[in-house]
């Protein structure tokens, strides 16, 4: 493959003729990595089952992993799943384009290594300029995970692709920084009663408020599982070459098992919210701030974690989150990046 083109595209109005080659690249069998509102995507026609193919090789994505079908219109629904529950012009008149990925029967038309071989497909409609105007130019639908190696973090930048991408991609469209930063929730419909796969972009708590059943189940699979794991729920995932240790605990205790920590170490870097970073000012440490608020937090996370690997430190200091809202997911991605291990920071005074 030629080296990867980039190619900067303004996210308002991108130039009809930049959106006409990339369309050309995935219609011929390519792959396009582009922005969304969450994450950065790994793009390819998700009908031509060899284009799939190549997402799961560039990506080095195990097979039983399935993809995210993305598609631009409503209509384009019927074409991918083959069942539409009742419920779903409910979710899609909210939540439709968003942060939210529904699991519905598939089509036919749905190649067997998108779904992992399974009889259900993952579609959503992505709430970004770019990202629909390049599933309409290529007039089919776009499978696309997230743009990253497998297991490590997300990608929220055009960068963050080449760090892990660069010559596994024909062309990235840079569309600047990613404005959610953590990946769409997942709600599979094919259960009932409905179940949250992933916490993600759009909150539980905005999600029962239409589907008041909706179930929630918090999986962490191990890889020495003997069992092959649900999709998805691997518990290595996202995760810094650095070690991640997630404190838990009021603000004293957590700040003082924290200063036992980096007494331990010599290259540690912090990532906390702004007012819990400010408590470790008088220690010259590389801090990453998580801002001072979950939207930011979310916005921030795998770009910190990205650049404190950047910065070369061995142990990254990280806060568990309140898990409501937003910090649903903060916490998950933080305890998969913990490799599953919460530290009661009481516990250590
Ligand atoms: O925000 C997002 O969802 C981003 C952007 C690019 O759209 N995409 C994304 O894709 O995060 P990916 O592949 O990194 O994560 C998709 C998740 C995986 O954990 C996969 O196992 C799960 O969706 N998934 C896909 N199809 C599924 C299915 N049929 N049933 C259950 N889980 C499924
Ligand atoms: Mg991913």
């Amino acid at each position: 493959m030629p080296s990867t083109r980039i190619l900067r595209v303004d996210t308002q109005r991108p130039d009809p003729a930049l959106i006409a080659r990339a369309a050309e690249i995935i219609r011929g069998g390519g792959l396009v990595a582009f922005p969304t509102e969450t994450v950065y995507g790994l793009g390819a026609n998700a009908w031509d089952a060899a284009a799939v193919g190549r997402i799961f090789h560039a990506k080095g994505r195990p097979a039983s992993d399935p993809l995210i079908v993305h598609i631009a219109e409503i209509p384009q629904l019927a074409q991918v799943a083959r069942e539409v529950p009742p419920s779903v012009p409910l979710l899609s008149r909210h939540f439709f384009p968003g942060a939210l990925t529904l699991v519905l029967r598939k089509s036919a038309r749905i190649p067997d290594n998108l779904s992992a071989g399974m009889d259900t497909v993952a579609l959503r409609m992505p709430d970004h300029v770019v990202a629909r105007a390049l599933i309409k130019a290529a007039g089919v639908p776009i499978a696309a995970p997230s743009a990253n190696t497998f297991s490590r973090p997300s990608p929220t930048s055009a960068e963050h692709v080449l760090e892990d991408l660069a010559d596994k991609v024909d062309l990235v469209l840079d569309g600047g920084p990613a404005h959610i930063g953590i990946e769409s929730t997942i709600v599979s419909l094919v259960d009932e009663p409905p179940r949250l796969l992933r916490p993600g972009g759009i909150s539980l708590e905005a999600l029962r408020a239409l589907l008041p059943d909706l179930q929630y189940t918090p999986h962490f699979a191990n890889d020495a599982d003997a069992a092959v794991p649900a999709p998805g729920t691997l518990l290595k995932h996202y995760s810094p070459r650095a070690r991640l240790l997630l404190f838990h605990g009021d603000d004293c205790a957590v700040y003082a098992a924290m200063r036992a920590e980096i007494a331990r170490h010599s290259r540690v870097g912090l990532l906390l919210r702004q007012r819990d970073a400010v408590q470790f000012a008088d220690l010259d440490i590389r801090t990453e701030s998580l801002g001072s608020n979950s939207e930011q937090a979310a916005e921030r996370l795998f770009a910190g974690l990205r650049a404190l690997d950047k910065a070369g430190v061995d142990v990254i200091l990280a806060r568990a989150p309140e898990q409501s809202g937003l910090g649903l997911a903060l916490h998950d991605r933080l305890l998969r990046a913990a490799v599953g291990e919460v530290i009661d920071a009481r516990a250590m005074l």
